[in-house]
């Protein structure tokens, strides 16, 4: 298949009118969406990313009223959040329509909504004029991505089309709010952190720890956001190790000179000046890494706050995911 490259909203839509697939960029990070009543394009959407089909899509919509279409936000928690954080980086889980194919949602009876804040995100899912379901548009996996090349390196000769669209902002995905139990919880910490939810829901609960128990977000089992290369989480930020391709990124500058009397210097680092910087900066850096081959990426950690909480979820993910145990340098 040939994979196009478009500016055009219009372009990407008439390829999901068509029932097929276009990736499109949002303001977490880029999508790979389908009509989300037309359960061929959405299975294509599960084949291309070579996605496991026990894990649900999100439906994203372009206006509040669409939100109807797909599911049931009559509740007080899910009026409240999507009036205060709609469009934005954050999905509602809310009791599913019964008339939206099983394959959106994997059999659940809930569906994940999101109504994105970027303007060729918006300006795509209005000419589709309807429901679009979308995943992030990476191999099933790998770290979510958040340019257009990082889209085409996953799915070229996969997908027929992808929208090219000005770089996301917050570089993680959504957070995913569940509203459809009592109290509301957080089931992926994201782009809009527990500390504003609570001040329009104080009885919102931050994500579970135990992993124990099933998790309710199914996404959450599978293996996610990790990089070929080892990641490692560290304090501080170290000095280059002697004979490997290392990164590092972190808030800290890296040591230069290695103590081990290596005489390296970091060829792979991305210093950032906040957590927003590092969020935004994060998967991009990860991609980077394995392109240049690197056996290890140093991942400094952060506050567990504010959009740190969901920094540190995915650093932790991708350190369990690639079987790293050092928590210090
Ligand atoms: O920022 C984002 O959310 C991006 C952009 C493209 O919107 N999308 C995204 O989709 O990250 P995906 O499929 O990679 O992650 C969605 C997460 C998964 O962990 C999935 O299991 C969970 O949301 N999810 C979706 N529907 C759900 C449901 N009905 N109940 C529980 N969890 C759900
Ligand atoms: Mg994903």
């Amino acid at each position: 298949m040939n994979t196009i490259v478009t500016d055009s909203p219009e372009e990407a839509a008439s390829f999901v009118a068509a029932g097929e697939t276009a990736a499109f960029p949002t303001e977490t990070v880029y999508g790979l969406g389908a009509d989300a009543f037309n359960a061929e394009a959405v299975r294509r959407v599960f084949e291309a990313k070579g996605r496991p089909a026990d894990n649900p899509l999100i439906a994203h919509v372009a206006d509040i009223g669409e939100i109807d279409r797909v599911a049931d936000c009559s509740s007080g928690v899910a009026r409240r959040l999507a009036e205060r954080f709609f469009p934005g980086p954050i999905t509602l889980v809310l009791p599913k329509r019964p008339d939206v194919p099983l394959e959106v949602t994997a059999g659940l009876d809930t569906i994940g909504v999101r109504m994105p804040r970027h303007k060729a995100a918006q300006a795509f899912l209005r000419t589709c004029g309807g429901p679009v379901a979308a995943p992030s548009a990476n191999r099933s996996g790998r770290p979510s991505p958040t340019t257009w090349q990082a889209v085409l390196e996953d799915l070229n000769g996969r997908i027929p089309c992808v929208l090219r669209g000005e770089r996301p902002v917050v570089g993680l995905e959504s957070t995913v709010v569940d509203c459809s139990t009592n109290p509301p919880r957080i089931l992926r910490a994201g782009g809009v952190p527990l500390e504003a939810l609570r001040e329009a829901v104080p009885e919102i609960q931050g994500p579970r720890r135990d992993s124990a128990e099933a998790p309710r977000s199914p996404g959450l089992r599978h293996r996610h956001y990790a990089p070929r290369a080892r990641v490692a989480l560290v304090e501080q930020a170290p000095a280059p190790p002697p004979g490997s391709v290392a990164g590092y990124i972190g808030m800290d500058a890296p040591g230069k000179d290695g103590q081990r009397g290596s005489g390296q210097d970091w060829r792979l680092v991305e210093r950032v000046a906040t957590p927003e910087e590092y969020a935004r900066r994060l998967f991009d850096f990860m991609r980077r890494c394995d392109a240049a081959g690197a056996d290890v990426i140093y991942c400094q950690i952060v506050e567990p706050t504010g959009v740190g909480a969901a920094i540190m979820d995915r650093l932790r993910r991708a350190a369990s995911a690639t079987e790293a145990t050092e928590t210090t340098n």
